[in-house]
């Protein structure tokens, strides 16, 4: 314990010592003089005038250092049947090609990129070939819709899309070329070229005067050299839910997160160079960008690349294998993920095929790692499982048991500690301390260390409002949770209207926007509900307008239809009631977190601001009829 409080206090004492110190481990052009100013708005800035290339520190330099043979990829992608490695000199290569062919195409240091690919190589050869170039990407999840994929190119402005001509799913094959097509059809602004990648599973018609084939346009590339880049440069933007309809563009710098990133590999995960490290997420969301595709590299190890599900691919076994087949060290996924297998394979019957004595430390994140996973998992494994907690805009963990630094005994249902660099205080509301076992918002104390985000794109006042407003000099991360006598962080659940659904993080602000305008809705409210697999779901509520004669299911099934079709399928959004009233405050507030409770069978206070009590009894009875929430799950158990 005493190691991790000295590395911890000397990060929050001595930040610019600290962090000036971490920054050593990575490769620059020219090392930073200056570690740490302050924007405009008290936002912690990192090595400003330190130059270095991500895809240098992460590529080139390991091959420089005689890594250019060792595996830096293995993909293994049981939808298709087929499996792949790439040492540190052909991923170099590639990457160095494809970053040729993008500067054919006119892309040049802070050009926007935008990436819609499933988990390929060639989504983290592009992602590599942007950072060569100085350019910015901004990937974007396979399963969202056209008018997602939309709102984030209007967004970014990209002078180039990379897309594949399809996804694979367990069961079928997702064309991915006509969502791009129908998404630069409702963008206002018009990409010049879209690059595809042609999969034998589904080729795409390469059509329209903008399209390009990968294949061909790398064949004539000449390849591309790094360009240096400022540490405070963007690498990419990556788009997440906020509270309304507009996602965030997270921005994430290039200096301070190298050196975070590598810091974690090390401290974090225990990981050395030559080692493998397996993140079972995907590139469309951090966890694929900071643990599949740049950390792993940036230390030298080699990251398994899976294109498949923890179950039906072809059964829960799968992660076993992966572990064992590649001597995986450290793996990295979502509880939901493993709420899967336990429920296919209670008694992990399926682990006993593997050896996977290669494992030292199992780690979860994305969502709480509920206490009855968590005993499956530590009764089942004979190495330490664990919670971190972290988000989009952090970049890496906030809080974990850092196994490289002071391995900690874990506690079911809490991330262990904060992380060096990370001053975590729980607030009231008032923004006075709260003292343990106290429950209240979750903020850090300003500065954030390297890594974090840097801002939203081109929209400092939302970056301000959104995380800086609440409590002068905080950052708000909008958990709530507390801190036991020990020190122990336990990270309770959003304090917004962000809701996670399997590990994905979703607005239920945008789904309401959405089921808002169907022209037979007069009110509506979608929260999100216990679900026992993916953590929660959402479900709408829906108060028809006045003189509405359609029938009900009709107007639920159309309702599921377009948000799948507005935002995805990865929404899930599969339950929708029709109600007369919902409850709400006299000042015509509807009450979610009221609602939230009657779904999931919690006891609840009717508040004295509500409006007309007997909407809590219309709402309980819709909910009670149709099984939904509480009712729901205890028959799925
Ligand atoms: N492209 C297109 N569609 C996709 C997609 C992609 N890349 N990924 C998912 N979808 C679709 C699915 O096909 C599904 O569509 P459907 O409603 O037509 O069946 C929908 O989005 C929901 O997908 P998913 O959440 O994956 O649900 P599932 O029931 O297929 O699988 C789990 C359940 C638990 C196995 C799955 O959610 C899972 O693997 N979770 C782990 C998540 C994770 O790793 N998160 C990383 C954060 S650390
Ligand atoms: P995302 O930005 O998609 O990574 O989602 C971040 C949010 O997921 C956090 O703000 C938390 O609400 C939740 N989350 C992620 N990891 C954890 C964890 N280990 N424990 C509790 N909540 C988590």
């Amino acid at each position: 314990m005493s190691r991790y409080h000295d590395e911890f206090r000397r990060s929050i004492d001595q930040p610019e010592a600290f962090w000036a110190e971490q920054a050593k481990r990575i490769p620059w052009f020219t090392p930073p003089s200056t570690i740490l100013t302050r924007d405009e708005g008290d936002h912690a800035r990192w090595f400003q005038d330190g130059e270095l290339n991500l895809c240098h520190a992460a590529l080139d330099h390991h091959v420089a250092q005689g890594r250019g043979d060792q595996p830096a990829i293995y993909w293994d992608s049981p939808v298709t049947g087929a499996k792949r490695t790439l040492t540190y000199r052909e991923m170099r290569d590639e990457v160095a090609h494809f970053a040729g062919a993008l500067q054919a195409l006119g892309v040049e240091k802070g050009d926007r990129v935008v990436i819609y690919m499933p988990m390929v190589p060639e989504a983290l050869v592009a992602m590599y070939a942007c950072a060569r170039l100085g350019a910015v990407h901004s990937v974007v999840f396979g399963g969202f819709a056209p008018h997602e994929l939309a709102v984030r190119i209007e967004d970014a402005e990209p002078r180039v899309v990379v897309a594949a001509s399809c996804g694979v799913e367990v069961d079928r094959v997702l064309p991915y070329k006509p969502i791009v097509d129908q998404a630069i059809a409702q963008s206002a602004h018009k990409p010049e070229a879209c690059v595809i990648l042609q999969r034998e599973q589904l080729r795409a018609d390469l059509g329209a005067a903008i399209d390009h084939d990968w294949a061909t346009l790398v064949a004539s590339a000449e390849p591309a050299d790094c360009v240096a880049v400022k540490g405070t440069d963007p690498l990419y933007i990556l788009y997440t839910s906020g509270t309304t309809g507009k996602p965030k563009g997270v921005v994430r710098d290039t200096g301070g997160y190298g050196v975070a990133l590598h810091y974690s590999m090390e401290v974090i995960y225990d990981m050395a160079p030559g080692e493998v490290f397996f993140s079972a997420s995907d590139v469309g969301w951090v966890v694929g960008h900071s643990y599949i595709v740049y950390a792993p590299l940036l230390r030298g190890c080699t990251t398994v690349v899976y294109e498949g599900k923890p179950v039906r691919t072809p059964d829960a076994g799968a992660f076993w294998r992966l572990i064992s087949e590649y001597r995986v060290k450290s793996f990295f996924t979502a509880p939901t993920a493993f709420r899967a297998i336990k429920k296919e394979d209670p008694d992990a019957r399926l682990l006993e095929q593997y050896d996977i004595s290669c494992l030292k430390a199992l780690f979860l994140a994305g969502e709480r790692l509920d206490p009855p996973t968590f005993h499956w998992l530590d009764d089942l494994l004979d190495v330490p499982v664990i919670d971190h907690w972290w988000q989009t805009e952090t970049g890496w963990p906030i809080a974990a048991n850092l196994q490289g630094l002071a391995p900690m005994p874990t506690k079911a249902g809490s991330a262990t500690v904060p992380v060096p660099g990370f001053d975590v205080q729980i607030l009231d509301r008032e923004g006075q301390p709260e003292g343990p076992m106290e429950q209240g918002s979750v903020v850090i104390k300003q500065p954030l260390p390297p890594g974090c985000l840097a801002g939203i794109w081109r929209d400092p006042q939302r970056f301000h409002a959104a995380y800086m407003a609440a409590f002068p000099g905080y950052y708000l991360t909008g958990d709530g949770g507390y801190v036991d006598e020990e020190g122990y962080l336990f990270i309770m659940g959003r304090t917004d209207d962000v809701i996670n659904v399997a590990g994905h993080r979703l607005s239920t602000g945008e789904m309401e926007e959405v089921v808002g305008g169907h022209p037979a809705v007069a009110e509506c409210a979608v929260i999100g509900i216990h679900d026992h697999l993916k953590g929660q779901v959402p479900v709408g509520l829906v108060i028809p307008k006045d003189g509405f004669e359609g029938d009900e299911v009709t107007l639920e099934n159309e309702l599921i239809a377009l948000v799948r079709e507005q935002i995805g399928p990865i929404a899930c959004f599969k339950q929708v009631l029709v109600v007369d009233r919902l409850p709400k405050t006299r000042s015509g507030k509807i009450l979610r977190k009221l609602l939230r409770n009657i779904a999931d069978g919690q006891a609840y206070g009717v508040p004295s601001t509500i409006d007309d009590p007997a909407s809590l009894q219309d709402v309980h009875e819709a909910m009670k009829a149709r099984e939904v929430g509480a009712a729901h799950d205890a028959r799925q158990q």
